[in-house]
């Protein structure tokens, strides 16, 4: 039996100057079924998402909910019909100057439950009614801005949950949340589904797609190119609709490293952890994967001067490396993509070329006064290299789809030279396609310095890595070379069911 559709989207465009975003959208979303929005970065997903949750206008277009007109001026307007939307900055989601409680239930003190205001309370009550049912276990009283960003993500979920939807949107919702927090939220929106709401699920996570989709629906160009409802779903076709093209495969031809360029010796990352050793060769690509929380970051930030080691040493091309400052680190050559870039990278009010120089700028300045023209002939080779969608390098960077702000993050780095080149999580956010691109000019400009590559998922080091490296609790647990892999051994030891060596 086909539902009726509850929420109608017709004919929507938007335009943003002369760059036409949506090009006339027709989408229906059903009671009790997740419709998947596919589509590669800048294709207008998150554009659709705000136009219907009220942020943005719309050019032309008629959305009706359960058959009546919707045309919310406001966000606050759209959650009180029943459209409630997670949005892909979650900083859209949280006050981050309010405590965890506050912001739970935030929309009813704004609404007609005005008395909660003056009773903090009923306000921890209501919020903990709130956080049991999303099985959120956060301190109701910290700070928003004190958290880490997968638990401020979290907090932008529970509050959206809080409302009873109608109609629920969640615009890449774990990009970075956990394996086991996304399980968390699987949970709830399947429980929603059952209740009868009708969901939009945006991702660019396969495995988000296989476990949630009833329905896929392709948008490329700013246009709908495909709708997938026949089960077992095509998820292929679905990929092929979203690119206009058939994917390459992402095969690699495996390299070994040079001369040694970073060598690690027993190094020991917290006071209870086991001691490692590690070593990195030029021209080639290392991944270390693991669960969240294993010491990926703890690792990548001692390699580049965040943090010190408990003990152990390193060498940088023979000689003793022991960064204090990430300004050490850079002017030895070690550079770092951070995780997070809405936290831990771009300045969204920087145009495109302002933040790629941002961290060179002492390099590229002239006495002190910075050559304009050389760091827009950076940016404009970064932009044509990794095929960012925009304008020019002067565009804002808060313009850029998420996707496309990531490539940016990504060929900042690239714009120099560098000994060793470390991404956390690099691919966050971006397109299966661009991802395959990225991966193949990170190992086309490996040659002359070590890169390392931290992943959780396995498919990316899959795609990346000459070899992978396995961490659980602060320490390496496995070696793999990206050839006939023993991928029951590798998941073993990603799941602490390895035997301890050396
Ligand atoms: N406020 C804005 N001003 C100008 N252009 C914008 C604005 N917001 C979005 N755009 C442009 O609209 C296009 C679509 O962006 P959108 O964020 O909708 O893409 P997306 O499909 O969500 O991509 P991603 O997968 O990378 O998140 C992009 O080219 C982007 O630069
Ligand atoms: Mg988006």
């Amino acid at each position: 039996m086909v539902q009726e559709a509850v929420f109608r989207i017709e004919g929507l465009r938007k335009s943003f100057g002369p760059n036409q975003v949506l090009g006339g959208v027709d989408l229906e979303l059903r009671a009790g079924v997740i419709t998947v929005l596919m589509g590669a970065n800048g294709a207008g997903k998150s554009t659709l998402v705000r136009i219907v949750s009220g942020v943005y206008d719309r050019d032309a277009g008629r959305i009706t909910l359960a058959g009546q007109v919707f045309s919310p001026s406001s966000p606050a307007e759209a959650i009180r019909a029943g459209v409630v939307t997670v949005h892909q900055n979650i900083n859209d989601g949280v006050v981050a100057d309010l405590d965890v409680a506050t912001n739970l239930t935030l929309d009813r003190l704004n609404g007609r439950g005005a008395p909660l205001v003056f009773n903090p309370r009923r306000v921890r009550r209501e919020a903990a009614a709130v956080a049991a049912r999303m099985g959120l276990s956060i301190d109701l009283t910290a700070r928003i801005s004190d958290l880490s960003l997968a638990d401020r993500q979290m907090v932008a979920i529970a509050r959206a949950m809080a409302h009873e939807p109608k109609v629920l949107i969640l615009d890449e919702p774990t990009s970075s949340l956990s394996s086991a927090e996304a399980e968390r939220l699987f949970q709830v929106v399947e429980r929603l589904r059952a209740r009868g709401v009708a969901i939009l699920y945006i991702s660019h996570r396969m495995s988000d797609i296989r476990r949630l989709a009833d329905t896929i629906v392709s948008l490329r160009d700013g246009r709908i190119s495909g709708i997938f409802e026949d089960q077992p779903l095509d998820y292929e076709g679905a990929v092929n609709a979203m690119l206009g093209k058939k994917i390459s495969a992402g095969d690699i031809s495996v390299r070994a490293a040079t001369a040694p360029v970073l060598h690690a010796a027993n190094l020991q990352l917290t006071p209870t952890s086991r001691p490692f050793s590690l070593t990195l060769g030029g021209g080639e690509v290392v991944a270390i994967t693991g669960l969240v929380g294993v010491g990926k970051t703890a690792l990548a930030e001692t390699l580049f001067g965040v943090r010190a080691p408990v003990s152990g040493g390193m060498t940088l091309d023979g000689a003793d490396y022991a960064p204090r400052s990430t300004r050490q680190a850079i002017e030895r050559g070690v550079f770092l993509v951070a995780k997070d870039r809405g936290e831990n990278g771009i300045v969204p009010g920087f145009n495109i070329y302002e933040n790629i120089s941002l961290p060179f700028l002492k390099r590229i300045s002239n006495f002190g006064i910075t050559s304009r023209r050389s760091e827009r002939d950076l940016a404009r080779t970064q932009i044509a290299s990794l095929g960012v969608v925009c304008r020019s390098e002067r565009d804002e960077m808060s313009t850029l789809s998420g996707g496309n702000q990531q490539k940016v993050m990504v060929g900042r780095w690239l714009t120099q030279a560098s000994r060793v080149l470390i991404l956390d999580e690099p691919f966050q956010g971006v397109d299966i396609s661009a991802r395959r691109d990225l991966a193949a000019k990170l190992r086309a400009s490996a040659i002359g310095r070590a890169t390392l590559v931290f992943v959780t998922e396995l498919d990316e080091a899959f795609e990346i890595a000459d070899r992978i490296l396995v961490m659980s609790e602060h320490t390496l647990v496995g070696e793999h070379r990206n050839a006939d892999i023993n991928v029951d051994k590798l998941l073993a030891e990603i799941a602490g069911q390895h035997q301890m060596v050396g």
